[in-house]
Order: structure tokens, then C-alpha cells, then sequence
């Protein structure tokens, strides 16, 4: 499975290095080709000469090459392999490539590349443990960057815990995998272009006192996704997030709620639109009235917790009769009968499709990186299999730019 294929290897500079040698050896073994990179900071621990003899080509060092440049430009580079892998994969270069930093080949190549790209970190503990690095992981796997390891053990340093670079055999099976999942649909340049859309993400938090809420276990990440890819296809983008703990896409208007009469209010400032996405998990219900003052125990007991039913977002931008955006999308997140629920969903709340997820317990979708989704629309069901979120976010959007492109020349629905 790895016949044929380019693996472009960017090799970090960290004791590790060595076991870099051994995987190229293992990917030619299996008769892939590896084009060999090398950060300043590799040359400390292995030559150049080792790994090009090892991959058999030129070895590329340095971002401002006249000769590399004459013969392969830097962005030629980056994209003439089906993977990059990082091995090992330091602090630093995780940190520059969670920034979009550019200032050497490395994390040139990671910037310009359109290729997945699969991190094999390998570092001191303490350093994989710094809420830093922890941030700067999170970034990269929510812009899709694959992660193999690290390994926990004994380290060169003498201390044991994760960070050790996984073992070559691990990282080819990482590698296969990798190119096997290849089902990244690339988004159509622009075809969002001069489009807006409007997309709610994360919890609502209702507020019980000023300390305590009502909220659920949404993290954001699909609704992000798709404002994120939404903006990678060139639409201009209204995001309206609940509390979440991750950062807000680039490039995106991030608008920041607490309640959903606050998001309400938020989506309907945004309008109009041309798409509306409702990905967020709304509190279904609020307390009548918030406590001004923190609720104290006390002999009267439990307190009674009085409820009222929030607005529906999705249905209330559904059924506009003035101003509905040409395609409005929800979520239906359910434990029991998924497609039945979608269905009703769909009907209820006046959209054009469901995207109807399974959020029983198990299935790790609620806070989760994967969903396994079903389109629910007017003409039928239509299930993908188990994908991360950035994928069934980029498929999403690229459905939604097909369809406003059918409506747009009035071609048929599909
Ligand atoms: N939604 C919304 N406003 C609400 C509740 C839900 O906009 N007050 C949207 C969600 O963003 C999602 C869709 O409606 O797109 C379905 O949400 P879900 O929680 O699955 O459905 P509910 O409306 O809560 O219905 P049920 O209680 O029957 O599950």
C-alpha cells in the first residue's frame, strides 16, 4: 500500500532523530519514496549525508537555496508528496506550525503544503505536558494535522512519562493509515465566494446564579469546522459561539454568546444570510428567573428550579417569511430513533437538511474530534461513515456550495 507513494520526511532536531533513519528505511522497504528535510537543529544529531544516502535523493536544508530553488521551489516542494510527516516532531516546530510561523524550510514547506500532514512528537515530558504545547496540539489537530504518539517510557533525559518519539514501525502503520483515510474532499476554490454565512457553535449556558449554569457537553469543534471551512471556500463567515474552550477561526467574525436569547439575538443581527448552519447545542430550557444573588443552603432544602422553554434559533430562521437565507441546515443530535427524530426535525423546524448525528453514550461524539453523520433532506437519507469533524465539515460545506450553485442556475436539486 505504500508502493509508489512520496513521503516528503521533515526531520526536527531532537535526540530522536536517529529512529528518522530507521523509518526511512522502513518506507523504502515498502517501496515508498521519501524526500529527506532537515531543521538546523537535526544537523546536531544526524548528517545530512546519512539520510541522503538513506533516501537515496537530495537532502533540502535551507529556505533560501539558489540551487534548490532552480531545481524544486520551496512550495513545488511541499506539495509533490502525498503525506508530510514530521519525525520527530520538537516543541518547536509543532509550536511554529500551530502559528503559521514560515522563517525556514521546515515550517515553510508546513505552511504552503495542501497535503495532510502526520506529527510523530517527540520531546521532554515536561515539554509535551506544557499547557503551550497542549494548546499548540489542539490547534493543529483542529486544522486536521494527524498526531502519532509520543510513547510514554524512559526518556534520554533520564525522567519517564509521554514524549518519546514512537517506534518507525508505529509511524509506517500511522503512515498507511494516513494515506488509506485519504478521504479528504478538497473544498471548490471560491465557490463560496461572495456568499454569507451565518453558523452557531457550542453550548448555551443558562444561568441559575451568578455561579452556577445550565449547559451540556458541546465543545464547538463541528460547528467551528464548518465556519472554518466555510471560510476556506470563500464565503464571508458569522460565527456565533457559545462558551467554548476553543480558539475562534481565523479570518472569521466570531461573535461570543452565554444564553440562547443572547445567540437569538446575535443570528438575527447577522442576517440576512444566504446560508444559515444551526450546529450549536442549545439548552433546551432556562430558569424562569436567575437568581441575582448565589442560592445558599439552608433548612428550606433543595431548591425548586423552575424552567421555561428558550427560543429555537433554527426554527425561528426557518420559518422567516422575509429574509430566509436560501438554505438553512441543522443539527439533530439524539440517543433514539436518529432518523425518525431527523425527519420530524426537519419538518418542525422548516429546514432545508439534517445533519443527524447518534450522541447516545459511547459514541463520543458530544466533546469529541469524529462524528458519524446521516443528511436528512425532502428527497431522502444519505449516511458517511465515522469521519473527524474537519471532514464532515469540509464535505458539509462542499455539499452546500453544490446545492446554492444548482439553485443559483437553476439547475436540479439533488
Ligand atoms: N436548536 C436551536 N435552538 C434551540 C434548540 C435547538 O437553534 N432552542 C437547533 C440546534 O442548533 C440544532 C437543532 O435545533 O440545529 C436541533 O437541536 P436538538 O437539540 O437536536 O433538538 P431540540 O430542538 O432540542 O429537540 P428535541 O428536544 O426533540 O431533541
Amino acid at each position: 500500500m505504500l508502493k509508489g507513494k512520496q513521503i516528503l520526511l521533515i526531520v526536527g532536531g531532537g535526540i530522536a532523530a536517529y529512529k528518522a533513519l530507521d523509518l526511512v528505511r522502513r518506507l523504502r522497504e515498502r517501496g515508498a519514496g521519501v524526500l529527506g528535510v532537515m531543521t538546523p537543529a537535526a544537523r546536531q544529531f544526524i548528517t545530512p549525508l546519512s539520510l541522503a544516502s538513506l533516501t537515496g535523493g537530495k537532502v533540502h536544508e535551507e529556505l533560501f537555496s539558489l540551487t534548490d530553488e532552480a531545481e524544486m521551489g520551496h512550495i513545488e516542494l511541499s506539495r509533490a508528496a502525498d503525506l508530510v510527516v514530521v519525525a520527530p516532531a520538537t516543541a518547536d516546530l509543532i509550536a511554529k506550525a500551530a502559528n503559521g510561523l514560515a522563517n525556514d524550510l521546515a515550517s515553510t514547506l508546513l505552511l504552503a503544503t495542501d497535503k495532510k500532514v502526520l506529527m510523530a512528537p517527540a520531546m521532554n515530558l515536561r515539554m509535551w505536558l506544557h499547557p503551550a504545547t497542549c494548546r499548540n496540539v489542539e490547534t493543529l489537530t483542529q486544522d486536521g494535522v494527524l498526531f502519532v504518539g509520543p510513547g510514554e517510557g524512559e526518556m534520554a533525559c533520564g525522567e519517564f512519562g509521554p514524549g518519546r518519539l514512537s517506534e518507525p514501525l508505529d509511524i509506517v502503520a500511522a503512515i498507511e493509515t494516513a494515506l488509506r483515510k485519504d478521504t479528504r474532499i478538497p473544498l471548490p476554490q471560491g465557490s463560496l465566494f461572495g456568499k454569507r454565512v451565518v453558523v452557531t457553535s457550542g453550548p448555551t449556558h443558562e444561568p441559575i446564579d451568578p455561579v452556577r449554569y445550565i449547559a451540556n457537553r458541546s465543545s464547538g469543534r463541528q460547528g467551528h469546522a464548518i465556519a472554518r471551512a466555510a471560510s476556506a471556500a470563500g464565503a464571508q463567515v458569522v460565527l456565533v459561539s457559545g462558551p467554548v474552550a476553543i480558539v475562534d477561526p481565523p479570518g472569521v467574525d466570531t461573535r461570543h454568546v452565554e444564553t440562547a436569547r443572547e445567540m437569538l439575538a446575535e443570528v438575527e443581527a447577522a442576517m440576512p444570510a444566504d446560508i444559515f448552519i444551526a450546529a450549536a447545542a442549545v439548552a433546551d430550557w432556562r430558569t424562569e428567573a436567575a437568581g441575582a444573588s448565589k442560592m445558599k443552603k439552608g433548612a428550606a432544602g433543595a431548591p425548586d428550579l423552575r424552567l421555561v422553554e428558550n427560543p429555537d434559533i433554527l426554527a425561528a430562521i426557518g420559518r422567516r417569511t422575509a429574509e430566509r437565507p436560501r438554505i438553512v441546515v441543522g443539527f439533530a443530535a439524539e440517543t433514539d430513533d436518529l432518523l425518525a427524530n431527523a425527519r420530524a426535525k426537519l419538518a418542525r423546524k422548516a429546514c432545508d437538511l439534517i445533519v443527524a448525528n447518534d450522541v447516545g453514550e459511547g459514541t463520543g461524539v458530544m466533546g469529541g474530534l469524529r462524528n458519524q453523520v446521516h443528511l436528512v433532506d425532502a428527497v431522502g437519507t444519505e449516511s458517511w461513515p465515522s469521519l473527524d469533524k474537519e471532514e464532515v465539515a469540509r464535505r458539509i460545506v462542499a455539499r452546500l456550495a453544490a446545492l446554492i450553485g444548482e439553485q443559483s442556475s437553476g439547475g436540479p436539486r439533488s
